[in-house]
């Protein structure tokens, strides 16, 4: 008698026990949340940044799968549809062509996989497509004014910087990637930001660098071949170039015999804050990785939740529903913090 009871309690304890477990369908459902991330170049510096800020934010929260497009659109997209397949709840995107964003969006809306795209905005027109798409970046144009009022500042206040004496800033740019957003804007509203100032130029040369200091060391190594001493200033579009074009720069002898060439640059990354310290690069400005990863990460996780991310829940201001611009900040170098 009383081992039926017992078995009668047992089952019952039982049945209790599965009614419990099926009112929380959901229990395991947070550790089944992945997000995966698509970066257009492992190889990339600030991208490097940008993808150590997304990691450090998964530990002990949803985790990220982090896969490399080696610079081929081709294979992101792969890339892309193997993410969806695996079930990912959010993908974030740092697109390798920015005009390939609008079939990236169309693919993922089809099997409702909510994007976040990074780094490389996509057009408005791609963007609108469907609500559950975002973008994180910094405005490209405050980053060209900045470095131009950097490079205003050094000449306006350093004579010997017109090594010509003809009254117009001799200089060369060495751009990013071509039709890249931030290189066309930031190479634009530098060299506006110096006409503002009435400063007169003269550009001797311009190529592009792809983003990479081997691109950078190229470029200048050129520009001194064909117009040496009559450089007075370079303009890179990013932190990269800047220090190849440094390093070509102190293989003609400048920095030592030749005397100094202000340089500036774009992110403020670790190797461009060591040549900040060092005196060698004039200026940079810093664009934010690790609260670009952030405000992504946020905005993934929400969506991942299933909730509609908000400048309350993600802790960014959200403008446009949309878009999150982290701000760019001028870092001068020490000679103009002298
Ligand atoms: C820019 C950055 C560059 C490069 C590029 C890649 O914002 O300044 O260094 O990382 O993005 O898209
Ligand atoms: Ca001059």
């Amino acid at each position: 008698m009383l081992s039926f009871f017992l078995n009668e309690r047992m089952k019952r304890l039982f049945v209790l026990l599965l009614l419990v477990l099926s009112l929380f369908p959901s229990c395991n459902k947070q550790e089944e949340l992945k997000i995966g991330v698509a970066v257009y170049d492992f190889n990339d510096s600030f991208i490097s940044e940008v993808r150590k800020a997304i990691i450090a934010c998964s530990e002990n929260d949803i985790p990220v799968t982090i896969v490399d497009a080696g610079g081929r659109q081709q294979k992101q997209n792969e890339q892309i549809e193997q993410l969806i397949k695996e079930g990912y709840s959010v993908i974030i995107i740092n697109s390798v062509d920015r005009t390939a964003s609008g079939v990236l969006i169309d693919k993922c809306m089809q099997n409702d996989v909510p994007l976040v795209f990074i780094n490389r905005e996509p057009v408005k027109d791609d963007m609108a497509k469907w609500d559950e798409v975002y973008y994180v970046g910094a405005r490209a144009e405050d980053s060209g004014r900045m470095a131009g009022e950097l490079m205003a500042s050094y000449w306006l206040t350093h004579p010997e910087a017109d090594k010509n004496n003809d009254g117009v800033m001799q200089y060369v740019v060495i751009k990013g990637e071509t039709g890249h957003q931030d290189t066309e804007l930031r190479t634009e509203y530098f060299i506006e930001t110096l006409l503002e100032k009435n400063i007169m130029l003269e550009k001797l040369h311009e190529d592009t660098g792809d983003w990479s200091r081997s691109g950078g060391y190229d470029a200048m190594s050129s520009f001194i071949l064909h117009s040496g001493d009559r450089i007075e200033a370079v303009f890179a579009n990013n932190d990269d170039m800047a220090l190849g074009a440094l390093e070509a720069l102190q293989e003609n002898g400048y920095f030592s015999s030749k005397g100094f060439v202000p340089v500036i640059g774009i992110d403020g990354t670790p190797a461009g804050k060591a040549a900040l310290e060092n005196g060698m690069l004039l200026g940079t400005v810093f664009n934010d990785a690790e609260n670009q990863g952030r405000a992504a990460y946020n905005i993934a996780k929400m969506l991942a939740e299933g909730k509609k991310p908000t400048s309350e829940n993600i802790g960014y201001d959200i403008i446009d529903n949309r878009y999150v611009w982290i701000p760019y900040r001028p870092l001068p170098g020490i000679i103009l913090s002298r």
